[in-house]
């Protein structure tokens, strides 16, 4: 088979079955297009997508602007390294600082590597600043939180897949319930050596938990009494997907430590980032920390031609507005159905459980259907699925993916 002969969607499979390694259970759906809100597959099927790559692909696929901006700098100048300066890196820099309030920003490319350089940031701060005795420090996560696939951060889940048999674990992580502040309270109480509070301000991969109200700043209050650095990781829930520019801005938190991925760059180009001011950032010296292709020309050039989406063609608002339309739509539904007991989230970030155990495969069952129906969404875990279209889109498109959505759940009533 000559390597660019056009493949049909089982060929593809297969051969990604044969020469990869299988570290992912996708759909099967081969998708070779997007634009906007769809995607094509191999055989031509347009689908609403309902993931966006999971809140990566905001901005909708293949957005013209980021994708102009692209490979514009992409013909000028791709990769430097940072061992010299390129003339895009300090204008992004300053761009992105102005526009989410901080000093100062470290780049890199995926969300798991920004998740550990905020965990070297908070504990190099809690040596040099706070005055935790060397090698002390003890950050506290959440449990069913989910910061990516590194030894570090599979350290401190619980996801028995991600990590069983990649042990020995990093040390260093006390782990408490979620939306729980008397946890909190009783973990930072009872141990000088906390340096940080990792959170998500909604849990994406568990599926979609949402925190109560009141909750992000109560524990920003209490990281404060305790002098700890409070880090957002709005990896997934940044960037517009909750109906504000960031999560955290419904309770009007500031974290000291701000995680960014995923759409930061639309879904164009592997892109992350850590915010902090200069108390906290400037304790990162040259040697400690870095990345070959981390602030590199495209990136910038794309990361800010992404951004700027965002706010021209207010998408925030847009998912604030859709999501309560999606919500409404489908609590609608749900009274008089047996198969769905719920839908939660925030924004265009939503999940609806599954009338049936955790085990089962209905809801893969029902996102094979939507697919069929011309949708394409997938579960989370177990019986819920996570419904993420990109931001763009508009609401009678909105309307007619509820209508897939409640015409495929009826094909499972009982
Ligand atoms: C909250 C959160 N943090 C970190 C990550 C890891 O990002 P990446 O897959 O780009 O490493 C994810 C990915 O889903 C995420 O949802």
């Amino acid at each position: 088979m000559a390597v660019l002969e056009q493949l049909t969607s089982q060929q593809a499979i297969n051969l990604e079955h044969e020469y990869g390694a299988h570290n992912y259970h996708p759909l099967p759906v081969v998708l070779s297009k997007g634009e906007g809100v769809y995607v094509w597959d191999v055989e031509g099927k347009k689908y609403y997508d309902f993931l966006s790559a999971y809140s990566a692909v905001n901005q909708g696929h293949c957005h013209p602007k980021i994708v102009g901006a692209m490979v514009a700098q992409a013909q000028q100048l791709t990769l430097t390294s940072r061992a010299f300066y390129n003339d895009m890196l300090g204008k992004y820099e300053k761009f992105a600082c102005d526009y989410f309030g901080f000093d100062k920003l470290l780049p890199m490319n995926t969300g798991a590597e920004a998740v550990e350089t905020a965990l070297k940031l908070c504990r190099k701060w809690a040596y040099e600043v706070k005055g935790i005795n060397e090698n002390e420090a003890e950050i506290i996560v959440c449990e069913n939180n989910f910061h990516g696939r590194t030894t570090t951060i599979i350290s401190f889940s619980n996801d028995p897949i991600a990590r069983k048999n990649f042990g020995p674990y990093t040390k260093g992580f006390i782990k408490i319930a979620y939306d729980n502040l008397e946890a909190l309270e009783t973990a930072l109480k009872n141990n000088a050596n906390v340096a940080g509070f990792l959170v998500e301000p909604i849990q994406g991969e568990a599926g979609v938990y949402v925190p109560s109200e009141g909750y992000l700043t109560k524990a920003k209050a209490l990281c404060e009494k305790y002098n700890v650095l409070f880090i957002a990781d709005e990896v997934q829930t940044g960037i517009a997907r909750t109906g504000k520019l960031l999560a955290v801005d419904h309770e009007n938190v500031k974290p000291d430590v701000l995680i960014l991925g995923k759409a930061l760059s639309g879904g164009a180009y592997p892109v992350s980032a850590v915010l902090a001011n200069n108390n906290i950032m400037d304790v990162i010296k040259p040697g400690n920390h870095g990345s070959t292709f981390g602030g590199n020309p495209v990136a910038a050039a794309v990361a800010i031609a992404a951004l700027n989406v965002v706010k021209d063609e207010n998408l925030a608002e847009r998912a604030e507005q859709l999501g309560q339309l999606f919500r409404d739509k489908l609590n609608e539904f749900i009274k008089t159905s047996n198969i769905a007991s719920l839908v939660r989230g925030k924004g265009l970030l939503n999940a609806i459980l599954i009338n049936d155990d955790e085990d089962s495969d209905t809801a893969w069952n029902i996102c094979l259907a939507l697919r069929d129906n011309g949708l394409l969404a997938k579960p989370t875990h177990g019986n819920i699925i996570r419904f993420a279209p990109p931001l763009v889109m508009t609401e009678e498109q909105l309307l007619d993916c509820v209508s897939i959505i409640i015409k495929t759940l009826k094909q499972f009533e009982n």
